[in-house]
């Protein structure tokens, strides 16, 4: 469910309200346009930005009738006898889409200047999963021009001009020392990259970002993606009305063959596209032009949402069927068919919910439990990956905050509930790259207690067991009787004689900053430098051998991650940890102005050893500097109530 970063955009709208202008310093939101010709008004007031706004939703009512607190979970062994597995699937299947304009402050200010709690969140994924993906791109990367350098020493800027040109979409202009900071990042720790390369003027193909991406990133260039949102394209202006699929499909062939007549670029096979979300096109309509025949690109797509009233749609996420089942029923027969093709499919932004998320329900800890859900009922249905969108302050549903101001603010990083389903999902799959991902119907296909089972080398490895009930007096909270073999199955008894659990955890769904993984933070708003603080707590459960059952609770809410051996365990734990302490890294560590990169051995049990050294933050109403801007809901209230082609414009 990416999102369309519409608000990020609506810098191109005469109509949008709230108008976010990416610098390479800082998001700047300006005040109140209020209408199509109307002039901003002055600034008026200490604003919180939505991202560090701590509103909360009611915590939504018990369903009725309420899911069954005690059911079983009856399993078999080995991967051969269960059908319907998923393709082997990547801790790394979650990964990270930064909107390329604000990847300066995200990533870093140049090669030699990286943001360690960047360096340290993304380390988090990279000591379970083995590698993380991360794609720098965004509807930014249409006008982005690759120069040699700017004359005010940034690596990125924004034309000053652009606001003069119909679309009011601002050239970006970028230096290599971008594509120097992504390898730099590559060389500290394994991460590796999917760039935007510009397509809005396929008369005059612009390659010299890839080129250089090739030169520069080498092994770590994951591939390009090609053509943002082109669905879009007509509606934003950026082609004439009338535009559709097949001119889509013509203007792909016209990259494809610069591409391919490019002796700068030698990596012809890593064209990503069509990155389409889905308003006005299907998937289906583009495949329906023969583009994979033609290009057997990589299909990417992308959903968009509509939603309007976070406090009413709460309800609907904290479920395994409306916003998880029903909304990637759409592309079961697109994923088969690239998985026929051998090819992987790829959901490229993946949020919440468009116009940056829902204040309250895109930061939540119900969104947490979503996030696992869906990453996971993506694996099960044969996605290869998917990112979670990264863009500016203006939007709830980041998975984490750079600090706001261009301060360097090593431990006053914000982390949001959502990054650690990315966690939890690296755990769950693990490093082995051969986990097979089945959804289990659980509690008779109860949506508010749905599980997986992970079977990972032909065993049964990990078990994801969800309660998305909110009740503090824990009378929710499930008790799961998990059996392997025996009984009815007619196979022997394979219970073990214990399992391992870890916990997602926080008071209620609605809540936003006490979320624990195994029992550890990664801090509150403004005060987290991207490191667990506190303990690693993982339970052990010894199982029963009478009944031949682990029993297994889960806490209303709760998110529960079941080991079901010694192996399982071990090929998810996070192995070594690079941390990073200082304001800056370079590739050149050990000089005086930059720590080493500690590695730290730990099995997860390193906590202890790096407690943060003290905030520097001054809370979160503190560090706004902001102007005020309407309240991202009620804006898409206000756009989809009344003119819904603008809003998609
Ligand atoms: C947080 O968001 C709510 C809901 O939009 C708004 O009423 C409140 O004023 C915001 N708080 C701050 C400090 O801006
Ligand atoms: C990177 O940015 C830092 C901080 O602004 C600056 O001191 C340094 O010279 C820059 N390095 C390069 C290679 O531009
Ligand atoms: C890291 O950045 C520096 C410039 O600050 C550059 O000289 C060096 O080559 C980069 N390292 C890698 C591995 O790209
Ligand atoms: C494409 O973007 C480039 C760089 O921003 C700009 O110079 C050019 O005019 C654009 N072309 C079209 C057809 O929009
Ligand atoms: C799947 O997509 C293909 C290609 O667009 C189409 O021909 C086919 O009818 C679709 N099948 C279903 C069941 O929708
Ligand atoms: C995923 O692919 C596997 C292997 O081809 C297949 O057995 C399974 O049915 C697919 N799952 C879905 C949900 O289509
Ligand atoms: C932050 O940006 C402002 C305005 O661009 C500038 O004056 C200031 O020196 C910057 N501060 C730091 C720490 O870079
Ligand atoms: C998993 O896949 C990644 C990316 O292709 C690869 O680098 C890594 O070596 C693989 N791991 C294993 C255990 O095969
Ligand atoms: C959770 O965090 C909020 C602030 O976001 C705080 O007020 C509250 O006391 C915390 N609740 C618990 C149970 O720790």
């Amino acid at each position: 469910m990416k999102l369309l970063p519409l608000l990020t955009f609506a810098g191109g709208l005469s109509i949008a309200r709230a108008v976010t202008v990416y610098g390479v310093t800082g998001v700047v939101p300006q005040t109140a346009l209020s209408g199509p010709n109307s002039t901003p008004s002055p600034v008026v007031a200490v604003y919180v930005p939505p991202a560090f706004n701590e509103t909360t939703l009611d915590v939504p009512a018990i369903p009725d009738p309420a899911p069954p607190t005690q059911f079983t979970l009856q399993l078999l062994q080995n991967a051969q006898d269960v059908n319907g597995l998923s393709i082997p699937q990547s801790g790394a299947f979650y990964g990270f889409s930064i909107e390329m304009s604000v990847a300066t402050q995200v990533i870093g200010i140049n090669s030699s200047f990286l943001n360690p709690p960047f360096l340290n969140l993304m380390s988090l994924i990279v000591e379970r999963a083995g590698h993380v993906n991360i794609r720098v791109g965004g509807n930014t990367q249409e006008t982005a021009v690759l120069v040699d350098s700017l004359s005010s020493g940034k690596i990125m800027e924004k034309d000053k001009e652009a606001s003069s040109n119909p679309t009011l979409t601002p050239t970006l202009y970028i230096t290599p020392e971008i594509l120097y900071m992504l390898r730099n990042v590559s060389s500290l720790l394994n991460a590796r990259w999917y760039l935007g390369i510009p397509m809005n003027d396929t008369n005059n193909p612009r390659l010299q970002i890839g080129e250089a991406a090739e030169a520069i990133l080498g092994d770590f260039l994951l591939g390009f993606q090609l053509g943002n949102e082109p669905n879009l394209y007509a509606a934003h202006g950026h082609r004439p009305q009338g535009w559709a699929q097949f001119d889509y499909f013509g203007e792909f062939g016209v990259m494809i063959q610069a591409v391919a007549n490019d002796d700068k670029i030698h990596i012809r096979n890593n064209i990503i596209g069509p990155s389409i979300s889905d308003t006005f096109w299907t998937t289906e309509s583009v495949w329906d032009t023969g583009f994979l025949q033609s290009y057997a690109a990589f299909p990417s797509p992308e959903t968009a949402d509509q939603i309007i009233d976070p406090q009413r749609e709460f309800p609907h996420y904290l479920n395994h069927k409306e916003r998880i089942t029903d909304t990637l029923a759409q592309y079961l027969n697109s994923s088969n068919i690239a998985q026929a093709m051998g090819k992987p499919f790829l959901m490229f932004e993946t949020n919440t919910a468009s116009c940056g998320g829902f204040l309250g329900l895109s930061d939540s800890y119900g969104a947490a439990l979503w996030a696992i859900d869906f990453g996971l009922q993506m694996a099960y249905s044969n996605f290869s990956g998917s990112l979670l969108h990264v863009g500016g302050v203006s939007d709830v549903y980041n998975p984490f905050n750079p600090p706001q101001t261009n301060a360097s603010g090593f431990s006053q990083w914000s982390v949001n509930p959502i990054f650690y389903s990315v966690l939890a999902v690296a755990e769950t799959l693990g490093r082995t790259n051969a986990s097979k991902v089945i959804d289990l119907q659980a509690n008779t296909g109860d949506i508010h207690t749905p599980a997986y089972a992970i079977y990972e080398n032909d065993k049964i490895a990990r078990l994801a067991l969800f309660n998305y009930v909110s009740d503090s007096t824990g009378a929710s909270d499930s008790t799961v009787a998990i059996a392997i073999g025996g009984g009815e199955t007619g196979q022997p008894n394979g219970t073990p004689a214990s399992v391992k659990v870890k916990y997602l955890l926080a008071p209620s769904v609605s809540d936003k900053q006490n979320v624990t993984w195994a029992g550890q933070t990664l801090g509150r708003w403004l005060q987290s430098d991207g490191r667990f603080q506190g303990e690693e707590q993982v339970q052990t459960v010894d199982c029963d051998q009478g009944s031949n059952t682990c029993t297994v609770k889960v806490p209303a809410p709760g998110f529960a991650l079941v080991f079901m051996s010694d192996d399982a365990f071990q090929q998810a734990a996070p192995q070594s940890t690079a941390t990073f302490e200082t304001t800056s890294v370079t590739r050149t560590i050990n000089t005086a102005t930059v720590d080493q990169a500690v590695l730290a051995t730990s099995n997860g049990q390193n906590g202890k050893d790096r407690q943060k050294q003290g905030s520097t933050s001054k809370g979160s109403t503190g560090a706004a500097q902001m102007v005020s801007a309407p309240h991202l809901a009620a804006l898409c209230l206000f756009i989809l109530a009344g003119v819904s082609s603008v809003c998609l414009s």
